[in-house]
């Protein structure tokens, strides 16, 4: 169903989720630290209500924007200072909701295929299956990875 894109920022062929048609109806930073993990999710399942999204949307949003929060914390840069912020952005460009999230590395996420015996690796495969679409754009100094909702008529 979803589609995997990485693109640079300057890439003039595909307008991702935060460009400039899209209405920013959210913006957090929260520091990385594990414990800030339920209050991105509540952040992106609030906007998802306040927007009266479609019925599913809301928990859908959570459980990627949760997927993709918890990978920033544990993959993204791993080496750099705890006090260093993860931004989650939400914004809306028609139909489509885009959950974006920021950290300061520049390795890009890697879809995996888990086998039935390994206890990891799903996490971005259910961000492919329940996304319209997801993928990453390099930053000068990090990435945003970005998931895309069909959640409005
Ligand atoms: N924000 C990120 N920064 C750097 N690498 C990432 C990031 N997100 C994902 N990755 C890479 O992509 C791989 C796949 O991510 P995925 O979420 O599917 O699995 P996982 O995090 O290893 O395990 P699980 O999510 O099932 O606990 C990761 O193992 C990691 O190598
Ligand atoms: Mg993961």
């Amino acid at each position: 169903m979803a589609e995997a894109m990485g693109t640079q920022m300057t890439s003039p062929d595909y307008h991702y989720g935060m460009g400039e048609r899209v209405v920013l109806l959210g913006q957090k930073w929260i520091p990385r630290d594990e414990k800030c993990i339920s209050s991105a999710r509540r952040f992106v399942r609030d906007i998802a209500l306040d927007w009266y999204t479609t019925e599913e949307v809301p928990d859908i949003a959570e459980l990627l924007a949760s997927e993709i929060v918890t990978n920033a914390l544990v993959h993204g840069a791993v080496d750099f200072p705890t006090p260093s912020t993860l931004r989650i952005a939400v914004g809306r460009d028609g139909p489509v909701m885009t959950v974006d999230v920021y950290d300061s590395c520049i390795t890009v996420p890697e879809l995996r295929r888990a086998d039935s015996l390994e206890t990891s690796g799903r996490g971005l495969a259910i961000v492919e299956t329940l996304s319209l679409k997801w993928g990453w754009n390099l930053h000068r100094h990090g990435k945003s990875v970005w998931f895309q909702l069909a959640a409005w008529p």
